[in-house]
């Protein structure tokens, strides 16, 4: 599947990622500014922060309450928000849409 990154300045990066691995890791695989994933994916560090666009949010599973509470504390929370290091791609999300934040401190 493809997933492409749309940085707060609007570029978009396009990333061929192999289904299975989540987006945190897709973004950091293909050299992705703006995901930082410091944890390694274990929802302790939120700078996997990302914003998914509404016509997506209903394919990808909800955020289960720990991922909630952190995206409490990240930097500028929208309704969309959602750790990237939690959403797992599939070949359903082909051509999924990721919006990158400003900054993740
Ligand atoms: Fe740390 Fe997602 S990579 S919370």
């Amino acid at each position: 599947p493809t997933v492409y990154f749309v940085d707060a300045d609007g570029n978009q990066f396009e990333a061929d990622v192999e289904a299975g691995t989540n987006v945190m890791e897709a973004a950091v695989d293909n050299f992705i500014d703006g995901i930082v994933g410091e944890c390694g994916g274990v929802m302790s560090c939120a700078t996997c922060h990302c914003y998914i666009p509404k016509e997506w949010q209903d394919k990808i599973p909800e955020p289960s309450e720990q991922e909630e509470d952190m995206i409490d504390m990240v930097m500028e929370p929208q309704d969309n928000s959602r750790l990237s290091c939690q959403i797992e791609v599939t070949d359903e999300l082909d051509g999924l849409v990721v919006h990158l934040p400003k900054s993740q401190f």
